[in-house]
């Protein structure tokens, strides 16, 4: 009797079935368009995706997360977009901002693209029932923020992702077409001849290991916020989404560039809003002066997030902070001005957070804040489109580095990036999936094999006496220490020194052995992603020997255009250290000046 490749393959699957109690490899899921991640981005690419196809497309949305769990729900501030001309804002100034803040690293074609997309998406936004706030007159609000020439961060209260997430997931529920997969944690891409084929996945109610076939993917994972112990993001913001595709061979780009808010409050990280300072708040230290009218005398607060946490650091290191009862040096943000009616209003999100996190109203007193990892500059290398470097995947979103932001993002331009490119990506993925409608997607086993071993032999089956979530927290801390908003060689070296250590430790072992909802699974294997991510931005920040938007190195403290005017491209290279090359940037109309606010 013949066997062929496959029944045996099954048939070895069969055998592991019985030996682990694991449901290994089913075929069963099959899309056109497979979403990762369900945040503003994969929700906007998910709808786009599924409108384009007009019923003809299916569309897979897989998250680790049930959808209104995913971290955009917890944007705060705004949207950037230019929606009053006839006020006298302008496309211009919001593309030359959006470039000026990035310290000249954007790619100015794509800058200038978000700019010309949002307005639109703004008001697609607005007919599917966003409920934004309204001025008196009834126009859609807009409020202040850093580093922009006219208010244009469009608001809903303070709570804007929510607001943006309840209308783009209420907005899928109109498309039969859109089949939700919550709760899942994809773990590799599978790819044929270099092209996107599907995905390997743990359905974390049951613990199968399934894989997903599709012509086209889009990433839409968010950021590594959660590499950084103080941090405003989600537990659940690991790098896994950007390291599936580093390991694809897909490089990882511009890691080193790590936006510090300058408002987390003590001792959680939790944001608070730069809104708070859009609506007049200010910063002060402990000689009760708005020291930023010293480094930025005229944008003040509103200067940039770079320019404003930098600032911080410096009152602190001029002992001019205030002691946190957690031990962190700290400044305060004053909103007591704003009166009780305005507070109410317009950041009632953020007043209940300083009393449930802090137990400050901020009505009546300042709050503790200090700058918190709230933002990667980098992600998945993509292009103008957020083509990825592999035919058929796209990435979007945090996730995603199409080089919008450069060296730094401005505040409220992340959800626009979100909105803009998830519904570009996904009316890309759509058309190249309808140009395949028919024909089959051939998966080598290998591929698969080679993941199961990876994550069952390697991780869920592995053994060691380390603690992981002792790994965890030394490798967040040693971030906070060692890569935070002033670096240097020394601690950059000494930092990707302890990565390394960690990484070499017997730490890949799984304790709990139950199949169903096994977060510990899950948990070690967001560490896994979490060791390489950290490595990536440290190395990066080595390599790169200037001072550049929200990479400030003390021991290169200017810029340097002559040698650095480009972007850092790394790429997985085994379990050896990262390959690191540039990438050019994009130059249209604008020549680097120095930054001034
Ligand atoms: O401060 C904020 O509300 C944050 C906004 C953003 O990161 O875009």
């Amino acid at each position: 009797m013949k066997f062929s490749h496959e029944s045996i393959i099954k048939y070895i699957c069969i055998i592991r079935i019985h030996v682990f109690g694991i449901k290994l490899v089913t075929d069963s899921i099959q899309h056109d368009v497979v979403i990762i991640g369900s945040g503003l981005a994969g929700l906007r690419a998910a709808i786009a995706a599924a409108a384009y196809g007009k019923g003809d497309t299916s569309i897979g949305v897989f998250s680790k997360v049930q959808v209104m769990r995913s971290h955009s729900v917890s944007a705060e501030g705004g949207t950037a977009a230019v929606l009053f001309e006839d006020e006298g804002d302008n496309i211009e100034s919001h593309i030359y901002d959006t470039i000026k803040g990035s310290d000249f690293l954007a790619d100015q074609d794509v800058a200038e693209r978000l700019v010309k997309t949002i307005p639109h998406e703004i008001y697609q936004l607005d007919h599917w029932g966003m409920p934004w706030s309204r001025r008196k007159d009834g126009r859609i609000g807009q409020r202040k923020f850093g580093g922009y020439s006219f208010p244009r961060a469009t608001y809903a209260q303070d709570k804007v992702g929510f607001y943006e997430m309840q209308t783009l997931y209420d907005t899928c529920q109109k498309y039969d077409n859109i089949n939700f997969y919550n709760e899942w944690y994809c773990t590799s891409i599978l790819k044929e001849n270099n092209l996107f084929r599907g995905l390997t996945a743990i359905e974390m109610k049951n613990g199968n290991f399934v894989k997903i076939k599709a012509p086209a993917g889009i990433i839409c994972t968010g950021g590594a916020g959660r590499i950084y112990s103080f941090s405003t993001y989600a537990y659940s913001s690991t790098p896994d989404g950007i390291d599936m595709a580093y390991r694809a061979g897909l490089a990882m780009k511009d890691m080193e560039f790590v936006q510090f808010h300058p408002t987390g409050i003590l001792p959680s990280g939790i944001l608070i809003t730069e809104g708070a300072r859009g609506e007049g708040g200010y910063l002060i230290n402990n000689q009760n002066e708005r020291f930023m009218k010293k480094y930025a005398p005229e944008k003040l607060e509103l200067a940039p997030r770079d320019v404003v946490s930098r600032s911080m650091i410096r009152e602190i290191q001029e002992g001019k902070g205030f002691k946190h009862e957690s031990g962190y040096d700290c400044l305060k943000l004053d909103l007591t001005h704003l009166g009780d009616e305005k507070i109410k209003e317009k950041l009632s999100g953020i007043r209940e957070i300083g009393i449930k996190f802090s137990g400050i109203d901020v009505i009546e007193a300042p709050i503790e804040i200090r700058p918190v990892c709230h933002y990667m500059m980098g992600g998945i290398h993509t292009d103008f489109d957020g083509k990825t470097e592999l035919g058929g995947l796209w990435a979007a979103g945090e996730a995603a580095c199409n080089s919008t932001h450069g060296a730094n993002r401005l505040g409220a331009n992340s959800t626009s990036e979100c909105i803009v490119w998830g519904r570009m990506t996904g009316e890309q993925a759509a058309q190249f999936a309808l140009d395949r409608k028919g024909s089959t997607i051939e998966i080598s086993h290998d591929q698969v094999l080679a993941e199961e071993k990876r994550i069952f032999d390697g991780i869920f089956r592995g053994r060691g006496q380390v603690n992981p979530y002792e790994v965890r927290k030394e490798l967040t801390d040693t971030m906070d220490d060692k890569a935070y908003v002033f670096r240097t060689e020394e601690t950059l070296v000494s930092g990707l020194k302890r990565i390394r250590e960690l990484k070499a430790l017997t730490w890949k072992h799984v304790d709990d052995k139950s199949k169903e909802y096994n977060t510990n699974f899950t948990n070690v294997m967001e560490i896994d992603a979490m060791l390489r991510t950290a490595e990536v931005v440290l190395m990066g920040a080595i390599n790169r020997k200037e001072s550049r938007g929200a990479h400030a190195r003390i021991d290169y403290s200017n810029r340097d255009d002559i040698n650095f005017l480009k972007h850092t491209l790394a790429y997985y290279n085994s379990e050896d250290e990262p390959r690191l090359t540039w990438h050019p940037v994009t130059f249209t109309r604008y020549a680097p000046v120095e930054r001034k606010y």
